[in-house]
C-alpha cells in the first residue's frame, strides 16, 4: 500500500494555566510522534484519556499548528503549502466527532448541513444538493427525511448525517474521533459497519481514535497505543492484541479482557487513574521488534 500521510517528529506544547489564568508550566500533549498512514488502511489509535489522541488528529488535519515537526500529505508538507493550494485541497481531509451536534447546526435541515461544506467551496447549490442527497442515501437516510432538522433524528441517525457531511466533499482521509462512543451499544455496530462500507465504496483512509479496544480490534488494519503524547507501541492489529510487547499495552488489554463490560469499564478507569507505575520517565524511541511491530524502548 502506498503512503498517504507521514507524520515526522510531531509535537504540540500547550501552556498550562492555573485558575487565575497564570502560566504555571507547559504540557506536551503530543510529544514527538512519527508515523505513516497507508492509502486505504484504518490506523487505530488507542490510549487513556488525555494521552493526546485528539490533539494528534487535529494536528494532522491542520486544525491546529504544531509546535514542531511536520505532516506530509500525499507527498506535500502541509505547513509549507500555499494558501491557494490548501484551499483547493480543503475537502480532502475530514473529521467525524463523537458528538454529531458539533457538526450539525440545530437550525438547519439534514440536507442543508450536508450541502454547507460544498457550497462554501463554491459548488453551485443545485449540484451541491445532488451530491448531498447521494451522500445521505449512502449513509442510509431516507430521501423523504432530508428536510428535517437534527432534533427529529435519533442519535445514530444524527451520526449518519454527520458522516454524510464528512464524505460529501469526496475526501481521501477521515479522522474518526470516537465516532461511536456516544451511541447506544446496539447502534455502535451499525455505524462501524457503515464506516467500513463507505471505506470500501469511496477508497477512504481512516485514522480511527477510540477508547473501545474491541471496536479498534475489529476495524483497524494497524493499531497504535498512545501514552502521554507518545506512541508506545504500533503493530498490525491482530499482532498487537495477540502479542503485546509494551507493559502499558498489556495493562490496557488486561483491563478489558474480562467478560463483564461494566467491570471492564471500571478497570479501564482504574488503569487511567493509576499513576504510571513506571514513574514519570518518558518512553524511549520506537524499536522494530518484528516486521511492522514497533515498541518504545525502556524509559530513558
Ligand atoms: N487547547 C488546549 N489547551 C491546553 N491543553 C490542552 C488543549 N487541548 C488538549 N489539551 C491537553 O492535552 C492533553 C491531551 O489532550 P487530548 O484531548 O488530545 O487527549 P485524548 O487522548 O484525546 O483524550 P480523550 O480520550 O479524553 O479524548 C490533555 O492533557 C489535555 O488536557
Ligand atoms: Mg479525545
Amino acid at each position: 500500500m502506498s503512503e498517504l500521510i507521514r507524520v515526522e517528529s510531531l509535537r504540540k506544547t500547550y501552556q498550562v494555566r492555573n485558575a487565575w489564568g497564570r502560566r504555571t508550566g507547559t504540557l506536551d500533549a503530543v510529544d514527538g510522534v512519527d508515523l505513516t498512514i497507508s492509502a486505504g488502511e484504518t490506523l487505530g489509535i488507542v490510549g487513556e484519556s488525555g494521552s493526546g489522541k485528539s490533539t494528534l488528529g487535529r494536528l494532522i488535519l491542520q486544525m491546529e499548528q504544531p509546535t514542531a515537526g511536520s505532516v506530509i500529505y500525499d507527498g506535500r508538507d502541509l505547513s509549507t503549502m500555499s494558501r491557494r493550494e490548501r484551499y483547493a485541497r480543503r475537502g480532502e481531509m475530514q473529521v467525524i466527532h463523537q458528538d454529531p451536534y458539533s457538526a450539525l447546526n440545530p437550525h438547519r435541515s439534514a440536507l442543508a448541513s450536508v450541502m454547507e461544506p460544498l457550497t462554501a467551496r463554491g459548488t453551485p447549490a443545485d449540484a451541491a444538493a445532488t451530491i448531498a442527497r447521494e451522500a445521505l442515501t449512502a449513509v442510509g437516510i431516507d430521501q423523504d427525511a432530508v428536510h428535517k432538522r437534527p432534533r427529529a433524528f435519533s442519535g445514530g441517525q444524527r451520526q449518519r448525517i454527520a458522516i454524510a457531511r464528512a464524505i460529501a466533499p469526496r475526501p481521501a482521509f477521515i479522522v474518526c474521533d470516537e465516532p461511536v462512543s456516544a451511541l447506544d451499544m446496539s447502534i455502535q455496530a451499525q455505524v462501524t459497519d457503515l464506516l467500513q462500507k463507505l471505506q470500501r465504496e469511496f477508497d477512504l483512509t481512516y485514522l480511527f481514535i477510540s477508547h473501545d479496544l474491541s471496536v479498534v480490534r475489529e476495524i483497524a488494519t494497524r493499531t497504535a497505543v498512545m501514552r502521554r503524547g507518545r506512541i508506545v507501541e504500533l503493530a498490525p492489529t491482530a499482532e498487537l492484541f495477540d502479542a503485546p510487547q509494551h507493559p502499558y499495552t498489556r495493562r490496557l488489554l488486561e483491563a478489558v479482557l474480562v467478560p463483564d463490560p461494566e467491570s471492564a469499564r471500571e478497570r479501564l478507569a482504574h488503569v487511567a487513574s493509576r499513576p504510571a507505575a513506571e514513574a514519570s520517565a518518558s518512553d524511549g524511541p520506537l524499536v522494530e521488534v518484528a516486521p511492522g511491530h514497533f515498541v518504545a524502548s525502556s524509559p530513558l
